[in-house]
């Protein structure tokens, strides 16, 4: 199957942008696998929203003997009605679309029983979840048709909003568009004593935002394919097309989760009300900040607070432009980068229950200390899916990291595109952009970063344990179709002075 697919683009991303800067041509062809750029796509204003918005259902769990919560998920094909009448085929865990919400507590043992009802072999990865690498569902813990995998960790990190997809390399983006995807939130004391809106769909809501492609009956379609990957026109919440929110508190915490393959978003209100950002993909800031737009790639969250009056209404919307989206004009428009969306309408009720008041002060993150930086590594964002210089090789490590150190991870985009950039295991702070400290929505807990072409990221992480020379983590774009050609490296925690090696049976030979 790996044959069939694009290895290596005859013509460089580089210089067909170059190509098209200076032909205005709009299309044009990557040896055998045809591009088109999607021109700019302005939806705001134009969706009616006519249908509730569907909240995932909560997981099941229960507690075996030693206290360890379990969890179901099978992944299972089926199809859905994104309007009324229009059936897909569709994938999803325990449903035919997306998945439930897993929630689990710091300190929990948990573990995950998935099985595979697909007709295809599939992985389910944690994204955001530290973890040990056997555990973290990456390309070399494939679950067969029929087969099944139960990890399980002890859940160690500050609350968060986390997620979990497939990672089968070569086919990513084709399983978590079909449908495979869900969100995993980890709570704690201190976020619980903090007066957070909390309760489940009522003041604390999932906002998993996809785009995707429809037909004119409303069947789901292939979304076209710009450098970025696949581009849909119109948008699903949680799967939901056109939704509506009904709420009935005056404060409420949107969990926002990019799970789109190539989309990047910046998240607005109608009115022009400031974004009141608390959280990050790794967990809450030291302080709310207030910004004119929350800018999500692919895979990355944010948990934002919406304060509303009685009966009104505002519109979450999302309006990137080459400037939000850092991008040359002209690469912007051929990436989504000009687009704008409504995504969710919030309909505040008539008389609406009054909001706790929220610590001003979130949480405390302390700052790593470069004196203690044991190794700085590089990794170049180029041309042709590579890192490097480097496509990815399931039977290559390419980093060892020695368990129990710090270290600096330099993160150059070198390409005219945007990339994104995304490890597993740990979450890690923003040392400097170009040499700049970070701003405040960039200086938490991250796992994913939007990669701005032209633009180097030093970024500062500690793997404290879990060391395993046979089995990697992954780091890699999460630009689903450029992860999926080999955008993608591994890295292996090990012991002082122990050698990283593939172990036998996780070598997948292709
Ligand atoms: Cu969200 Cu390696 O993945
Ligand atoms: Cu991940
Ligand atoms: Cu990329």
């Amino acid at each position: 199957m790996l044959q069939t697919r694009l290895r290596r683009p005859a013509v460089t991303i580089g210089s067909a942008i170059a190509a098209l800067a200076a032909g205005g041509l709009v299309a044009l062809s990557f040896a055998g696998c045809g591009i088109v750029a999607p021109g700019p796509v302005d939806t705001t204003g134009e969706v009616d929203f006519d249908a509730p918005l569907a909240i995932p259902p909560l997981a099941e769990s229960h507690l075996d003997a030693d206290g360890t919560r379990v969890f179901a998920l099978d992944a299972q094909a089926g199809s859905t009605e994104f309007a009324p009448g229009a059936t897909s085929a569709t994938w999803g865990f325990n449903g035919s679309f997306l998945g439930p919400t897993l929630v689990a507590d710091r300190g929990e043992r948990v573990r995950v029983d998935v099985t595979n009802s697909l007709d295809e072999a599939t992985t389910v990865h944690w994204h955001g979840m530290h973890l040990p690498a056997a555990m973290d569902g990456g390309p070399h813990q494939m679950i067969e048709p029929g087969g099944s995998f139960s990890p399980e960790w002890v859940v160690d990190q500050p609350a968060a909003t986390l997620w979990y997809h497939p990672h089968p390399h070569g086919e990513t983006e084709s399983h978590v568009t079909k449908g495979l995807a869900g969100m995993f939130l980890l709570h704690d004391e201190a976020e619980r004593a903090l007066g957070l809106p909390g309760a489940y769909g009522v003041d604390d809501i999932p906002v998993i935002v996809q785009d995707a492609g429809f037909s004119a009956d409303g069947v789901r379609e292939d979304a076209q394919r710009g450098y970025a990957g696949g581009l849909g026109d119109e948008l699903l919440v949680n799967g939901t097309r056109g939704p509506f929110l009904e709420v009935g508190t005056e404060l409420v915490r949107l969990r926002l989760l990019n799970a789109s393959p190539a989309r990047t978003y910046a998240f607005t209100w109608s009115d022009a009300r400031p974004v009141e950002l608390i959280a990050t993909d790794g967990g809450l800031l030291e302080a709310s900040v207030a910004l004119d737009h929350v800018r999500l790639s692919p895979g990355e969250r944010a948990e934002v607070l919406l304060r509303v009056a009685p009966g009104e209404r505002v519109v979450l919307q999302s309006r990137m432009t080459a400037e939000t989206a850092g991008l040359e004009p002209v690469v912007a428009s051929m990436n989504g980068g000009a687009d704008a969306f409504d995504v969710l309408e919030v309909r505040a009720a008539d008389e609406l229950a009054p909001a706790a008041s929220v610590a001003s002060k979130l949480a405390e993150i302390t700052d790593f200390d470069e004196a203690d930086v044991a190794t700085t590594r590089t990794f170049e964002l180029g041309d042709s899916f590579e890192i490097n210089g480097e496509a990815m090789d399931m039977g290559r490590i390419d980093e060892t990291v020695t368990v129990g150190t710090l270290e600096r991870w330099v993160v150059e985009n070198s390409n005219a595109v945007p990339h994104s950039f995304h490890v597993h295991d740990v979450q890690f702070r923003i040392a400097s952009i170009d040499g700049e400290a970070p701003p405040p929505e960039l200086a938490g807990w991250k796992d994913t970063i939007f990669t701005e072409p032209e633009t180097t990221y030093e970024l500062l992480m500690r793997f404290d344990d879990y060391a395993d020379p046979g089995t990697p983590y992954m780091y890699h774009c999460h630009l689903l179709w450029h992860e999926d050609q080999g955008m993608m490296g591994q890295f292996a925690v090990v012991e002082p002075g122990q050698r990283a090696t593939m172990s036998e049976g996780t070598h997948h030979e292709h």
